[in-house]
Order: C-alpha cells, then structure tokens, then sequence
C-alpha cells in the first residue's frame, strides 16, 4: 500500500531522514520505534508532503505522491493524527470532528459522525462541550476520530500514548486494535517498545534518520544487542 524508496528530508540544513526504504502492506500496523529527535515525526511529515524538501520516492496505492498538495492527501486516503494531537480547544467535540470530514459531501458526514460515535462513546456523550476540556486520552481519541472522519484507508498515528495515564493507553489502543481489525492499515510511531511489540506486525527501528533494523516483535525481541543499545532504558 505504501512504498518508500531512499526517502531523504530536510528542515534547510542538513538531512534529517538519510534514505529510508520502508513499505506497508494492506491490512498491516507498522510500527516506527526510534529515540527523541531520530526522525519519526519527520517521516510522517514527509509521507503527508508538510516538508518540501525531498529526495526519494513515496507510492501509495501505486501512485507518486511525491507531488500531492498536504490539504489534498486526506482525499487520497492518507490520514494523520499528529504527534501532541493538535485539536482546537475552542471548538466543542463534534466541531472537531466535523473539521476531519471536511472534503466529504454533506449528506454522508452524518452517518460518518454516528459511526464514531459508535467507536467511541466518550466523544458521543461529550460532543457539545469544548475540546480543550476533554482529558488527554480523550483528547486522543478526538485526534483519532477526527482523522477517521475523512475515511481513510491509510492512519498515520504518531505517538497515541504520549503523556497519557497506562488506563487510558489500555483504552487508545483497544480502539487502535479494533480500527485494525476491521481493515484499517496503520502506521505507527511509538517510543513506547512495549505497545509497539504488542499491536504492531513489523516494527522498524530509526536511529539518528536511518533505519536500522526491521522485523517482526518475536525478532526484535531476540536481538538483545538492538534491544539494549537502541532502546536501552526503554527496553521490556
Ligand atoms: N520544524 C523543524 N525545523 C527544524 N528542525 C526540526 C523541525 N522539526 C524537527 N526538527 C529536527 O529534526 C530532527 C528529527 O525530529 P523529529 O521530530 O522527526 O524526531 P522524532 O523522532 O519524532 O522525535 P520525538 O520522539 O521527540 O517526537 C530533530 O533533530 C529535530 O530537532
Ligand atoms: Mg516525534
């Protein structure tokens, strides 16, 4: 479904993503793991054409998307839950989610809203008040639902566990799980190793903007040295 090929980044100076190759195949969660500042953010910003700045190839769906304007991609079927979430506050909980779907015609976006209500009945009983109220979990869950409001076939997740409380991971990725299991196909960063080896089919490891090591969990687990060096005080 998403195929990268020596994907190189830049903010102005220097590269921060070194030539990744990476794929997603239909159906899959593919987890990114990597420390603070290796370039997990940066990838998915890439993937969603925020950064300009570009060498490589990136397919979805067989297609070049190399040249997709970013307000254009969630039409294409990619969406992306950035990292820290980013709602608006002032806006109340189903304004918020209104604001995913807003490319889709009118009279679909009312069945669209009923589903997320149905995924998560937290954002049902809370959707007349403010965001900005709404826990972090919570907060999360809006991010999510706004983002499956464009009804993509393609979550870009970044860091769904960031500041959250272990009860409310639990709850954020039982829903990612159940998104998962009814076809979507994700790509996840996690600095959290533990949930990353639990949902994830194939886990890539980043470090310092190269990948350095693919596999699935039960493989990564049994390679110590990558376990201990990379993600040392994280290691489960
Ligand atoms: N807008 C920006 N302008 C300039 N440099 C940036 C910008 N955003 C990120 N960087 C730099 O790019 C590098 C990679 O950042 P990125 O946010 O991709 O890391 P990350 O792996 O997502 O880290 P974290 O786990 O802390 O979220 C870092 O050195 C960061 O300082
Ligand atoms: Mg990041």
């Amino acid at each position: 479904m998403l195929n990268i090929s020596n994907l190189k980044l830049s903010y102005g100076a220097g590269n921060v993503v070194h030539g990744v190759d990476l794929h997603v195949e239909k159906g899959e969660i593919v987890a990114i793991i990597g420390s603070n500042g290796a370039g997990k953010s940066t990838i998915l910003k890439g993937i969603s054409n925020l950064i300009p700045r570009k060498e490589g190839k990136i397919m979805f769906a067989g297609k070049d998307i190399s040249k997709v304007a970013p307000e254009k991609i969630s039409e294409i079927g990619i969406s992306h839950v950035p990292e820290g979430r980013r709602i608006f506050n002032e806006m109340t909980v189903e304004e918020n989610l209104l604001l995913g779907g807003y490319h889709r015609s009118r009279n679909v976006i009312k069945e669209d809203l009923e589903r997320i209500y149905g995924l998560f009945a937290i954002l049902k009983e809370r959707k007349k008040q403010r965001a900005g109220n709404l826990s972090g979990g919570e907060q999360q869950m809006l991010a999510i639902g706004r983002a499956l409001m464009a009804k993509p076939s393609f979550l870009m997740l970044d860091e769904p566990s960031l500041g959250l409380a272990p009860l409310m991971i639990k709850s954020v990725f039982e829903l990612v799980d159940q998104i998962h299991q009814e076809g979507m196909t994700i790509l996840l960063i996690e600095q959290n190793v533990k949930l990353a080896m639990k949902y994830a089919d194939r886990i890539y490891v980043l470090q310092s903007g190269k990948l350095v090591y693919e596999g699935t969990p039960a493989e990564l687990a049994a390679e110590d040295e990558i376990m201990h060096v990379y993600l040392g005080a994280r290691r489960v």
